[in-house]
């Protein structure tokens, strides 16, 4: 059952509440380096979902290089979301409106996906929603596939839905904020970090140590064979605030790395990735506890690339007293379906955008 604020930013929307809570969304992503269609149902059943991933591509630039993504962006658009609709066996006309992310993410990745549903939205007449990225990784954690009596998923428990006072974690590679969630839509930003990202500390941190990119998943391989006791590296916990540091741990790193090239001539890589992930884990983790009892939140959400990390789920769930969200690993990385469930929830709640609206590269959560 969803409850909602009543207020509606946007009355034109219809309101019959029948078509609302089955309402069917087209959800488009492209804000950094993955194109991804989705459609999904009453807010929380993945009808397709689909996700063409650019990360080869950029590998060789050991980062996401800009205009290369656009440019693939162009090239992959049009065929996934017209596969995310024959898979869903759907077409437009049956939809009731159209969500896109219009930001934080790429300007010239982001105005791909946002002008392709602008176009949709208008030969449909379906009403556009633009989404914050951010909301939309928290939204992950509403998703669910449809129950199926055999195959991988068989046998998959459909998760509750998270209560609120919800304490927030977002950790991907473009940004790590807290937030207490209070309501549907409702945010209290309590801290961000004040320089590196975490994911963007895994990726760095990859680098130095000669991992490939994206780093995340590579350091989490590498430090399965590791010590996270190996090197004692520094938490910046940051006292009296809700805010993370990354950027210390990766100079301790980069120190770490040099004096031991000094003598010797193979880094040893697994103890590397092990320590360091262990330091970003007890932060995130120690953070996310300490805020959840500070503010009384009855559940804790975990999303974005870094909720990924085995060790990250593995400590949150075993030391946190109450109950985890964490998205199933193929939506914590960027997908269609997460700008779709939290489309959902905007829809629900009556707004809609115009033709004329922009992207906007930097919309903090807080802004919402
Ligand atoms: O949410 P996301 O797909 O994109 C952004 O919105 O930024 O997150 C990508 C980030 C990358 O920095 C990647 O290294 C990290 O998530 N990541 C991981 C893991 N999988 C992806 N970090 C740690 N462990 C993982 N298993
Ligand atoms: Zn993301």
């Amino acid at each position: 059952m969803v409850t909602m604020n009543p207020t509606s930013q946007n009355p034109q929307v219809s309101k019959s509440p029948d078509l609302q809570i089955n309402a069917r969304i087209l959800g488009i992503e492209t804000s950094c380096d993955e194109t991804a269609a989705a459609v999904i149902e009453n807010g929380r059943l993945i009808i397709s979902s689909l996700v063409a991933s650019q990360v080869e591509l950029h590998a060789q630039f050991g980062g996401v290089f800009p205009e290369v993504a656009s440019r693939q962006h162009i090239r992959t658009i049009y065929p996934i979301v017209d596969t995310a609709l024959q898979q869903a066996h759907l077409a437009l006309s049956d939809l009731d409106a159209i969500a896109v992310t219009r930001g934080p993410g790429l300007p010239g990745s982001l105005v791909i996906g946002m002008n392709v549903a602008k176009g949709l939205a208008l030969a449909s007449g379906l009403p556009l929603i633009g989404i914050n990225h951010l909301e939309a990784h928290i939204y992950s954690a509403w998703l669910h596939w449809p129950p199926v009596p055999n195959g991988a998923r068989a046998g998959i428990q459909i998760e509750p839905e998270p209560r609120f006072p919800l304490l927030v974690l977002i950790v991907s590679g473009g940004h790590t904020e807290l937030a207490l969630m209070e309501d549907h839509l409702k945010y209290r930003r309590l801290g961000a970090t004040l320089d590196d990202a975490a994911g963007e500390a895994f990726d760095k941190v990859a680098r130095l140590i000669g991992l490939s990119y994206p780093g995340g998943p590579a350091i989490q391989k590498a430090a399965e064979e590791g010590n996270p006791k190996a090197f004692s590296f520094p938490r910046a916990w940051l006292e009296d605030t809700w805010n993370f540091s990354f950027s210390g741990l990766k100079t301790a790193v980069l120190r770490e790395v040099r004096s031991l090239q000094k003598v010797r001539r193979d880094l040893p890589v697994a103890d590397l990735a092990a320590s360091f992930q262990e330091a970003v884990v007890d932060v995130l983790v120690g953070k996310t506890l300490q805020a959840a009892d500070e503010f009384n939140a009855v559940e804790i959400l975990v999303a974005g690339g870094v909720s990924a990390n085995r060790a990250l789920r593995a400590a949150i769930h075993t030391q946190a007293a109450c109950q985890v969200h964490i998205p199933p690993l193929s939506l914590c990385t960027d997908n269609a379906a997460m700008i779709a469930t939290a489309g959902y929830y905007r829809f629900l709640n009556g707004e809609h955008d115009g033709l004329d609206m922009d992207v906007l590269p930097n919309w903090p959560l807080s802004e919402l």
